[in-house]
């Protein structure tokens, strides 16, 4: 982790959580850093309170080698990185770790967190150290509005697992 991160209690975090899940997007990570671990790109997401507790919720694809890992350990980062690694964001929402080496493919520099196993980035701007408190496969029968079921899955087998995860701590680049 770069030096010129501080840490920010979630209470004082001051966001753009619209703008950095749509447009900005989150690396999502996984795993075990002394392990096996794996990132793939999230643009999907929430910020919130929940059981009185700061949270995130990421959804995330059955079908997703992250998803293993999600699985396996009750932790995960999100890591949000400046608009020149959009390309290195690209990738590793494009390319499966099941079949590449991201780490070569990008040239990210995986980091350990400082609360939870799975690593976060040396060029991350902001990360967020989750522990995972529920997790919820979505199911087409929970649609009231089914357009967004017809328009974004090709079959309920495709539906996206929710994550809702307690923050466990914030950093952020110092301005
Ligand atoms: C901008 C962008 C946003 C994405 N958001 C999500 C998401 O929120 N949930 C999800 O399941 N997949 C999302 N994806 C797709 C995964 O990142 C992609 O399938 C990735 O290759 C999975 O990698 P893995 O198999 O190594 O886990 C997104 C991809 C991109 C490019």
């Amino acid at each position: 982790m770069k030096n010129d991160m501080n840490r920010v209690e979630p209470s004082e975090f001051v966001a753009r959580p619209f703008a950095q899940f749509d447009k900005g997007w989150f690396l999502l990570t996984g795993g075990d850093f002394s392990a096996k671990w794996n990132t793939m790109t999230v643009s999907w997401g929430f910020a919130g309170t929940m059981w009185g507790k700061p949270v995130v919720a990421v959804v995330v694809r059955p079908t997703r080698y992250t998803r293993e890992f999600l699985d396996a350990r009750a932790e995960f980062t999100l890591s949000a990185l400046p608009e020149k690694y959009k390309k290195a964001l690209t990738i590793c929402g494009t390319k499966s770790g099941r079949d590449c080496d991201k780490m070569a493919l990008t040239g990210l520099t995986p980091v350990a967190s400082e609360t939870v196993k799975p690593p976060t980035f040396e060029e991350a701007n902001l990360v967020l150290e989750c522990r995972t408190l529920y997790r919820q496969p979505m199911t087409e029968a929970s649609f009231i509005d089914r357009a967004p079921f017809e328009k974004w899955y090709s079959s309920a087998d495709d539906l996206h697992i929710v994550y809702i995860a307690e923050v466990l701590a914030v950093r952020q680049a110092k301005c």
